[in-house]
Formats: C-alpha cells, sequence, structure tokens
C-alpha cells in the first residue's frame, strides 16, 4: 500500500470526559467491537486498580499502567485507529492537555444526566484553540437523564458550535427503547445486557410507522416530535463545517449496555479526518521559516507529545511517545533528534496494541510509537530521518496550582536542581524561579503531579523534600511590544514575576481578578495563558 493510502485509513483521536460520564466503558466497548479485545472487563478491571489506593506503590505502578493503556490501537474496517486516553481523576495533568495535541480529532463523552462537566470543559478549551473536529456521544440513556433537546442546547453553549444529531433517543431511563438512527432512516431496538452485539440489536425502518407506534406508542411520538424540533433548528451535517470544528455531530447510546456505540465507531471511520499536516519551521538561507509537512511525505517525522520515566528508578530510561507526522518507520532506521542534531538510539521501539506493548513493524503518519532511551529525548522534541526542521505548537499549559519546595537536607542541592530540571523537561512539573529570590515553585495542573514529583526526586535524586502550600493560583506568560513597557510592567509587580525552566518571564496570580487588574493598568502587555514550546 502506498503511504497516501496508509495514511488515508488512519484515524488518531481522544476521548475527552469528566471522570464517571463512561469513558473506560465505551474505550473497551470500542476495542471489543473491532476485535482487539474478546473479553469486556479488562480494561475496567486495571482502572479499578488503578484507583484502588494511592500509596507510592501505587504511584509507580500507575505510571506503569499509564504507558501501557495511554494508546491503544485497533483495526476495524480497514482502518486503523489510534485511541489516546485522556487521563482524569487524581491523575488529570499537562499531560492530558499535550495528548490532544497529538490527535485529529476528539470524542466528547457525557453524562446525560449531568451535560458538560467541569473537566470536560477544561479540555473542550484546548480542541477549541486548536478546531479540533469534536464528535458528540450522550451515553447513560438507560438511566433517568435530561431531556436530549436540553442536553444538546447546552453542548452548543459549552462547546460555542450547533449540534447536528446523527441518532436520537426514544424515551429514556426505563422506558428507554431504543434510538432513531437519521441516515438510515430506521430505530435500533434498546435491550439491556452486555453480551449483545451490535448486529443483535433489532432494527425497524420508520417507513414502518404503525408497528413503531403500536410498539413505543407516546414514547415513539413525543421523540419524533423532539427530533423534528431538533433537526429544524440544526443545520444539516456538513463535513467541511464539521472538520474545520464549527458543529459537532452528535450520538445518543448507552455505553455499558453495548448501545449506540457501533454508531459512534462507525462515525470515526467515515467522519473523522485521517492524519492532517503539521506546521513545523525549516531554516532556509538561516531565516526560519514556515512548512507545512504532509502525512504522505516519504521522509520520517514525528514530534514527541509525551515523555514517561521508566517505572524501576535504578533505570533512568525513559519512553518518548512520538506521533509520527510523515513517512514511514521500519525497525533498524536511523533517527536524530533535531534540537540536538544527535542520533536517537533507542533500546526498543514499541506500538501499543490495545494494552499490550510490541516491537513495532512499520508505522505512518498518524501512529503513535514508544522510544525507549536512556536520554537526549525531550518533550517537543521533532524526530526525523535527516530533514532538519522543527515542529511547532507544543504547548505548555498555565499551571492552576503552586507548590513551593523546602528541600529537608540543604547539602542536596545540587541534585534537588538536576532532579526538577530534568523532570521538567519531561513536562511532570514545572519549575518556577522567583524573580526576587527564595524558595522554587513548583506548578501543575492536577495534583498527583506533585506527588509523583515528591516522590521521584526522592527515590531517583536522593533529595527528600517537602512541598508548601503556596498562595498563587495562576500564572501567565508575558511578552511586551517594547523593552519600554516591559519594563514598566516588571518595576511595578517586581514580587510576582518568575522565570520558568525555559527561563521565560511569568506573572504570578492569586486570582483570575489579579490578571485582569494587571492587564487593565498595562493594556499593552500580553498574558499568555500558554507558552509554546521554542
Ligand atoms: P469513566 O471512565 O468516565 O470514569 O467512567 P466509567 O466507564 O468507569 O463509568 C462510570 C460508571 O458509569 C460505572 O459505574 C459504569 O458502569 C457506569 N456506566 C457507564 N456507561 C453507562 C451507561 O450507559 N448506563 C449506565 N446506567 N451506567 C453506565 P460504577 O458503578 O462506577 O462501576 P461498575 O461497578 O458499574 O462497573
Amino acid at each position: 500500500m502506498s503511504y497516501a493510502n496508509e495514511t488515508r485509513r488512519r484515524r488518531t483521536f481522544a476521548i475527552i470526559s469528566h471522570p464517571d460520564a463512561g469513558k473506560t466503558t465505551l474505550t473497551e466497548k470500542l476495542l471489543l467491537f473491532s476485535g482487539a479485545i474478546q473479553i469486556a472487563g479488562s480494561v475496567k478491571a486495571r482502572k479499578a486498580s488503578r484507583h484502588a489506593t494511592s500509596d507510592w506503590m501505587e504511584i509507580e505502578k500507575q505510571r506503569g499502567i499509564s504507558v501501557a493503556s495511554s494508546v491503544m490501537q485497533m483495526l476495524y474496517r480497514e482502518h486503523v485507529i489510534n485511541l489516546l486516553d485522556t487521563p482524569g481523576h487524581k491523575d488529570f495533568s499537562e499531560d492530558t492537555y499535550r495528548v490532544l495535541t497529538a490527535v485529529d480529532s476528539a470524542l466528547m463523552v457525557i453524562d446525560a444526566a449531568n451535560g458538560v462537566e467541569a473537566q470536560t470543559r477544561r479540555l473542550i478549551e484546548v480542541c477549541r484553540q486548536r478546531d479540533t473536529p469534536i464528535l458528540t456521544f450522550v451515553n447513560k440513556m438507560d438511566r433517568e437523564v435530561r431531556e436530549p433537546l436540553d442536553i444538546l442546547d447546552e453542548v452548543e453553549r459549552e462547546l460555542g458550535m450547533p449540534c447536528v444529531p446523527m441518532t436520537w433517543p426514544v424515551g429514556q431511563g426505563k422506558s428507554f427503547a431504543g434510538i432513531i438512527n437519521l441516515r438510515t432512516q430506521a430505530m435500533t431496538v434498546f435491550e439491556a445486557g452486555s453480551e449483545r452485539l451490535p448486529q443483535d440489536f433489532e432494527s425497524i425502518p420508520l417507513s414502518e410507522h404503525e408497528t413503531l407506534l403500536k410498539r413505543f406508542g407516546a414514547e415513539y411520538e413525543s421523540a419524533l416530535e423532539a427530533m423534528e424540533l431538533a433537526t429544524g433548528a440544526s443545520p444539516a451535517y456538513d463535513h467541511a463545517a464539521f472538520l474545520a470544528g464549527k458543529q459537532t455531530p452528535v450520538f445518543f447510546g448507552s455505553g455499558v449496555n453495548n448501545f449506540g456505540v457501533m454508531e459512534v465507531l462507525d462515525a470515526l471511520v467515515d467522519l473523522a479526518p485521517p492524519p492532517q499536516s503539521r506546521k513545523s519551521t525549516v531554516l532556509v538561507n538561516r531565516q526560519p521559516v514556515e512548512k507545512e509537512i504532509q502525512p504522505e511525505d516519504g521522509a520520517f517525522s514525528g514530534v514527541v507529545f509525551k515523555v514517561q520515566a521508566n517505572m524501576d528508578p535504578s533505570h533512568r530510561d525513559r519512553i518518548a511517545f512520538v506521533r509520527m507526522a510523515s513517512g514511514k518507520y521500519t525497525p533498524g532506521m536511523k533517527l536524530r533528534v533535531q534540537r540536538t542534531g544527535k542520533e536517537l538510539r533507542p533500546t526498543s521501539v514499541v506500538t501499543f496494541l490495545s494494552q499490550r506493548r510490541e516491537a513495532v513493524d512499520e508505522a505512518y503518519a498518524g501512529d503513535i510509537i514508544g522510544f525507549t532511551t536512556h536520554g537526549g529525548v525531550q518533550l517537543g522534541d521533532t524526530i526525523t530521518d535527516g530533514a532538519s526542521l522543527q515542529f511547532t505548537g507544543l504547548p505548555f499549559f498555565a499551571p492552576e496550582l503552586f507548590m513551593t519546595v523546602i528541600l529537608k537536607n540543604p547539602l542536596r542541592t545540587k541534585q534537588l536542581q538536576q532532579g526538577l530540571a530534568q523532570l521538567g523537561e519531561e513536562g511532570a512539573i514545572q519549575v518556577f524561579k522567583p524573580d526576587m529570590g527564595g524558595a522554587m515553585l513548583l506548578g501543575a495542573v492536577g495534583q498527583l503531579q506533585f506527588e509523583v514529583v515528591q516522590h521521584r526526586l526522592k527515590a531517583e535524586y536522593d533529595a527528600d523534600v517537602r512541598l508548601e502550600s503556596s498562595q498563587y493560583t495562576g500564572a501567565r506568560w508575558i511578552t511586551a511590544d517594547t523593552p519600554a513597557e516591559l519594563k514598566a510592567f516588571t518595576d511595578a509587580y517586581p514580587m510576582r514575576l518568575a522565570h520558568d525552566a525555559a527561563d521565560t518571564l511569568a506573572y504570578l496570580c492569586t486570582s483570575p481578578y489579579d490578571v485582569r487588574l494587571a492587564q487593565e493598568r498595562f493594556p499593552k502587555i500580553h498574558f499568555h495563558p500558554l507558552r509554546e514550546h521554542a
């Protein structure tokens, strides 16, 4: 198969949801229906062990588990589907956000009783910034939930784009009777149970109106009415608008009952985009020039979007997760890290076949491959088979939680600095050095990041630290149009300034009003909620 055909049949997407909306259940069903796993329950069992306890050994284990489960590849209808997990709960971290930079689309799962919840909202923001196409799955229709029209209204408001129903529920909770598929104009009849395969559900064409009315009565009638209202109020499905992140197709169902899930899997193949081109910079006559790298280009290129340290602290090796942007990977090929110009010498290269890790035979644009190395690779690095280019756009997100680092034994300062520098490179945590001196600040978006870093500083660098709460609740990276404006600003807020690991100036705030006030006072200063990898 040609490169173009190989990339065209790939779909790389992330599931985004709030904890408990049903992401694990849905992931499992997708794997089950594509034949990637045989028995339901395995993904679920791992999730249970992940949240069972939180002692240090568990953190070590979790790091292992999250490597294995964070990328899952499956084959469905001749398509290669790469599903990337966005960790939720306590292990929500910057990695969660960055995963979204490695995908071409996202599947948003919402609980029909709760609508769009806080964590989903944060992830949507990242998708919106990148115009990532979003498919929506409204789950748990077998429960007493909200009216579908009400849910669509909320999704529209939260996403800032119209919803286009692709399926429509008939009833809900105890009287959930099924879904109408608007494309095939047939109703699939609901039956509870997790054993049933998609083809086992009964399907009745809408043309058999009398039969449907007789069997489902008032539920069916009111579903038709609501569906008419919804389709009348929303635009028709427009593929270009979906791909541009300007409308979202919506599906209803019940993951735990295997119901309405196949429609989503089919939509991933039929609607979700194949690997897209990626922006990079190349040097032309020593000047950086923007260049779009096309997935079907023959030369290998990829970007490191996640770095995970080995579970075993005595091995200082790391797995660099690379999203391939172009070309073909074959074992033994010579690759270079663009930042250093050095050859990448991995001890192993793996692909992620639904929970198992296997040596890669070949991989194409859109695939995620993991390089185990002893260092020399950082988050945001571009890997190529020779060409000089640097992908842009790997973002660092402004932390929302801060802790001050106090070293228990001051003689270990060097080890602490080394540890923080390396953990910072890995993206495990962000490190800020206050301009006025004093203790270092750690910034994170998820609480678990602190626990892992504290644990790893001790285990891997022999630096025992205490973390103390800090008054800060946010940070913004600062730029200004002129040095004079910047000076006026830094003179006004000397106590609030810090430099991060990339030596970029940041303003630390104690509330959202802080930023607003500072912005009003200095309208020409730019406050950035994210910083792109240089
Ligand atoms: P998450 O990964 O998004 O956190 O959610 P997960 O799939 O673990 O689902 C959260 C809970 O919601 C689970 O119940 C799961 O069984 C249930 N669930 C998922 N899909 C549906 C659905 O379509 N209908 C109903 N009624 N429930 C659903 P739990 O009690 O936490 O676990 P379990 O003991 O039932 O497995």
